[in-house]
């Protein structure tokens, strides 16, 4: 049989011996797995027990080729079902709940027992058999997980409310264990058969009932237990040769007040009754964070920001931003591109072959966009004061080419707004599009706004991009910068012109001793420096950047920045040399790829005895990748020189990769040695253990990986 196939996993289906568990079982079978049947063999009521049930089906799969062990134990002892899955066949992959008994009764003759059994059967039999296998699949890193429910669960139906409420139970119980296992590849979704069976011989219509076969049902959640699905958390309705996804929507909903200050009464919510039931404009939600996220939305509609404000409310909230080579030219300057170096004249001179502009001019239609959009009256009843507000972080990503002159349109929503006591943060996303409608630049704007908190709004929130640490080591290059004194006056020019930067007053009044530099400006510097470090001032490489603004910068104060690369992810710093002080963190410039016109200095040493060995290792490596795999692991090199620390190379032999610099995670082992050691190591005149009793070989992390290495570099004798 080709196709998707299921060799080598174990299955576990409940309730197999008859209806639906039993096509379920003969199916997996078929395609290779090895199925434990369970089943307890009671009666549609869920009394007695028999062995037979099981035994018939293991039978049944045994007589067509297949593996089957039967196991007789009820769900609600679900850990002893894994059991006969770990003695039998050493593993467990897949999980069907299928097991199931009715007691329907009217709802008022529902006694204890009929509501007890029901709610075991079900809801904590799927319980105990998927918390008994679920810490198996994390850690195989692989599961799939079945939960049974029913539309009587989903819409309720006459006679079942003690079933009804166990079936919509297990939704609730397959969406959280989706989530909690999805970074595991441990999936759970949720399937809604209708089929012939004993349980519905006497509720389906006889006319339909010979058409609705199990075995039809049976490929349906044969797919969803499939490695090569990725649903999870989902509710599959399936029945007759049809299937479809099942989802709970929400109406768009009412406002009750007018204003977040008034209280909402009885009659509010009549008045609206009509539009809180208008299911016409219905949603679905992803998760619970995104039916918060909505709340937000509404109590931000109820502050009168949207609507009214131009916010987020069509056409109202577009922004147009029209620019030439005379503005791109203009920002160069502003942000410190100058003649000096002669790779810069290609943003400073229209004529030049190469006219670029830089990527960071495309934060300036968002911030014109924010500033006319009035998110000043974003924050539920407060009333935000421009010259209160600090601007803390920025993210910029751009798209195609950059055009350096043209019109964009600028769409301006409100991401969320947080409460942080003291104040209160406005996440602004700016989208910009061209004349042809292609979006050209995405920002967001992090705006702080002192003394605008506790207006009862949530903490934390989703919306907001990170930003990111830097590595924990000496950075990879530094360059620095000395601002003009009129470095402000001149980036001003390009828009932003808050006097907090040019009038001394106004700075005075803002609790400043002189005018500051515009965080946006060291962020042009600072991103100039990743460009010419890692670029070679190719501005086409510039993909999306983030930095957190955390000190002001006095115009005429020299900035570094330490950079720091990570594959094509630049992580940087920016430092005020003279006072030693941090003002952007967190930072990072992604690139779509990296270009080195000199190697950036504490890369460079090319002295170094090392960089022959580890040449030598990438020809090996690639000569025979096989090799390199079979050792496995993630090695990260720390070379030093006279005790500093010169150059780091990254060994991933999982996938046969070795490289100058960090691996992107966490490496399995960190070995620290000097140019000089790591060379006598290689022609094998310094043993591994001798080095590291000595101290001159430091090894963190697996050291048991470490040793593994060692025929790798023996074979470097030769050298
Ligand atoms: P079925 O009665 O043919 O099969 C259920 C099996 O579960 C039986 O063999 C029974 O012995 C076994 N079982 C009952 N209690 C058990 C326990 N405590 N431990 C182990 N095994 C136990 O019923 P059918 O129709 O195949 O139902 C399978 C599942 O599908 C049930 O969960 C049912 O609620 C659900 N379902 C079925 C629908 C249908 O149209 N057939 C509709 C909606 C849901």
């Amino acid at each position: 049989m080709t196709g998707l196939r299921f060799d080598g996993q174990v299955v576990i289906v409940t309730g197999a011996g008859a209806g639906l568990g039993r096509a379920y079982a003969h199916l997996f079978a078929s395609r290779g797995a090895k199925v434990v049947v369970n089943d307890l063999g009671g009666s549609r009521h869920g009394d007695g027990s028999s062995s037979k049930a099981a035994d018939t089906v293991v039978e049944e799969i045994k007589r067509n080729g297949g593996n089957a062990v039967p196991d007789y134990n009820s769900v609600v002892e679900g850990e002893k079902i894994v059991k006969t899955a770990l003695d039998n066949f050493g593993r467990i992959d897949i999980l069907i709940n299928n097991a199931g008994i009715l007691r329907d009764k009217s709802f008022a003759r529902i006694s204890d027992q009929d509501w007890d059994l029901i709610q075991n059967v079900h809801l904590k039999g799927s319980f105990k058999t998927s918390q008994a296998a679920f810490p198996i699949m994390k850690k195989q890193k692989f599961g799939r997980i079945v939960m049974t429910s029913s539309n009587s669960g989903l819409y309720g139906n006459f006679g079942q409310a003690n079933y009804s409420a166990a079936k919509m139970a297990l939704v609730g119980l397959a969406k959280t264990i989706a989530i909690e296992g999805a970074s595991s590849n441990v999936y759970c979704n949720v399937i809604v058969p209708t089929a012939a069976s004993r349980l519905t011989q006497d509720i389906l219509p006889p006319e339909i009932y010979d058409e609705l076969k199990p075995e039809l049902i049976a490929p349906v959640v044969g797919y969803l237990s499939h490695e090569s699905c990725s649903e999870n958390g989902s509710i599959i309705e399936a029945a007759a040769g049809w299937a479809g996804k099942c989802s709970i929507v929400r109406s768009n909903g009412s406002v009750l007040r007018s204003n977040i200050k008034d209280n909402v009464t009885l009659e509010n919510v009549k008045e609206n009754w009509g539009k809180i039931v208008d299911m016409s404009d219905a949603k679905t939600f992803q998760s619970i964070q995104d039916v918060t996220g909505a709340l937000v939305g509404s109590l931000e509609g109820q502050a009168g920001t949207t609507g009214d404000s131009g916010v987020d409310s069509g056409s109202e909230n577009e922004d147009i931003f029209n620019f030439s080579d005379r503005d791109t030219i203009l920002y160069a300057l502003g942000v410190g591109a100058s003649l000096k170096n002669p790779k810069e004249l290609k943003f400073l001179y229209e004529n030049h072959e190469d006219f670029q502009t830089l990527p960071t001019f495309y934060i300036l239609p968002s911030l014109q966009a924010n500033f006319n959009s009035d998110f000043t009256a974003a924050v539920p009843g407060k009333d935000v004061n421009l010259s209160q507000v600090l601007h803390g972080e920025q993210y910029l990503e751009v798209f195609g080419d950059l055009q350096s002159e043209g019109q964009l349109i600028s769409k301006v929503t409100i991401a969320e707004v947080l409460d942080k006591g003291s104040g209160a943060v406005v996440v602004t996303n700016v989208d910009s599009l061209n004349q042809k409608g292609d979006l050209v630049a995405r920002n967001q704007i992090v705006i702080f706004a002192v003394g605008a908190g506790n207006f009862g709004g949530p903490r934390t929130g989703t919306k907001t991009i990170p930003c990111q640490n830097k590595p924990d080591r000496s950075p990879d290059a530094s360059v620095v910068q000395k601002t003009s004194i009129d470095q402000a006056a001149l980036y001003r020019l390009s828009g932003d012109r808050n006097p907090l930067h040019i009038d001394p007053g106004m700075a005075a009044v803002s609790g400043f001793d002189r005018p500051i530099l515009h965080g946006l400006c060291s962020l042009g510097f600072s991103v100039r420096a990743v460009l010419e470090t890692f670029a070679d001032y190719d501005a086409s490489l510039f993909k999306a950047c983030k930095v957190r603004f955390t000190k002001p910068v006095i115009p005429g104060q020299s900035l570094r920045v330490d950079m720091w690369k990570v594959n094509n992810r630049i992580h940087f710093e920016t430092i005020v040399v003279e006072t030693n002080t941090a003002v952007i963190t967190g930072a990072y410039v992604d690139l779509k790829s990296v270009k080195l016109s000199q190697v950036p200095p504490n890369m460079s040493d090319s002295n170094l005895k090392s960089d022959a060995i580890f040449e030598f290792i990438i020809e090996q490596v690639n000569a025979d990748p096989s090799k390199a795999k079979s050792i496995g692991g993630v090695f990260l090199y720390n070379i030093t020189k006279d005790g500093k620390q010169v150059k780091q190379w990254t060994m991933d032999l999982k996938n046969a990769k070795v490289f100058q610099g960090t691996p992107e995670g966490k490496p399995s082992t960190t070995l620290t040695i000097s140019d000089e050691d790591f060379l006598l190591l290689a022609e094998g005149k310094l043993q591994p253990q001798q080095a590291f009793m000595k101290g001159k070989l430091k090894i963190t992390g697996n050291l048991m990986l470490a040793q593994k290495l060692a025929p790798l570099l023996k074979t470097n004798a030769k050298l």
